[in-house]
């Protein structure tokens, strides 16, 4: 469904990403994991077409010097070179580390803005009631003002206005950062259901290598800006180095 083949992403003089590549099959949920820095969140936003769209914001800037090499192929076609509009309308949604809400609407209004592509009332109205199933919390909360939203419902937030897309592809950046271990579970569970229940195909970024394996069928190990390794749980884990050097066990 989505292959990434040897992309290259360097600002100014930092290479970020150094030659990373990964296949996601459709109906997988595959991790991806490795430390701090090591360009999980850089490879999931050229993916979502935001390097290109950095180009643009850092016009003018010390910064502007954004390098993009490689290919991206989604569904058989290359969309490495379409703006994050169009990659977004193929049915590839990324849900942002953090939430990232927008603070003074509420619940619900971030919830609809998710659903901007589309312009079916029913169709909204039906992604509305299933995102409130899966979040009852977001539900209770939807008059509320999404600045004053806790962490943990500012994640489930993000994961709802991703899904109010109908993706067919998330690209989900580490959903359980900051959480307490409880909020983590549920999340987890959730994420477990949309890609279970929902079908959706999950591209899931992770530094909590606990909560990517438990779901993942397949996983990358990621450092320094390419792919070091990639296998099962058990495979990844069997390897002492792997477990040692990139994992942290
Ligand atoms: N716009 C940018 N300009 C310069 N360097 C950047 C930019 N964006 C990211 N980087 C650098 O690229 C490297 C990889 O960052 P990235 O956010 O992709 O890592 P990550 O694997 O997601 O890490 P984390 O687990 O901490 O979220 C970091 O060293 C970061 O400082
Ligand atoms: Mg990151």
């Amino acid at each position: 469904m989505l292959e990434a083949k040897d992309v290259i992403v360097r600002y100014d003089t930092a290479t970020v990403l150094d030659g990373a590549s990964l296949k996601v099959e459709k109906g997988e949920l595959v991790g991806l994991v490795g430390p701090n820095g090591a360009g999980k969140t850089t490879l999931l936003r050229a993916i979502a077409g935001l390097i290109n769209w950095d180009r643009e914001v850092l016009k003018g800037t010390k910064m502007e010097d954004v390098t993009f090499e490689g290919s991206i192929e989604f569904e058989g076609e290359r969309i490495d070179k379409l703006p994050a509009p169009e990659i977004a309308k193929k049915g590839i949604q990324l849900c942002p580390q953090m939430g990232r809400p927008f603070a003074e609407m509420t619940v619900k209004d971030n919830l609809l803005a998710g659903a901007y592509l589309c312009h079916d009332r029913k169709e909204i109205n039906e992604s509305l009631v299933r995102v409130y199933e899966l979040f009852p919390r977001l539900k209770e909360r939807q008059k509320q003002l999404a600045g004053t939203l806790s962490g943990g419902e500012r994640q489930m937030l993000a994961v709802g206005r991703s899904l109010m897309r109908r993706p067919k592809l998330m690209l989900v950046d580490e959903p359980s950062s900051g959480l307490a271990p409880k909020i983590k579970d549920d999340l987890f569970k959730r994420v477990e259901e949309i890609y279970r229940e929902l079908g959706v195909t999950i591209l899931l970024a992770e530094q909590d290598i606990s909560f990517a394996f438990a779901l993942s069928k397949r996983n990358y190990v990621m450092s320094r800006g390419h792919m070091i390794a990639q296998g099962t749980a058990e495979e990844l884990l069997s390897d002492e180095t792997i477990r040692k050097t990139y994992l942290g066990l």
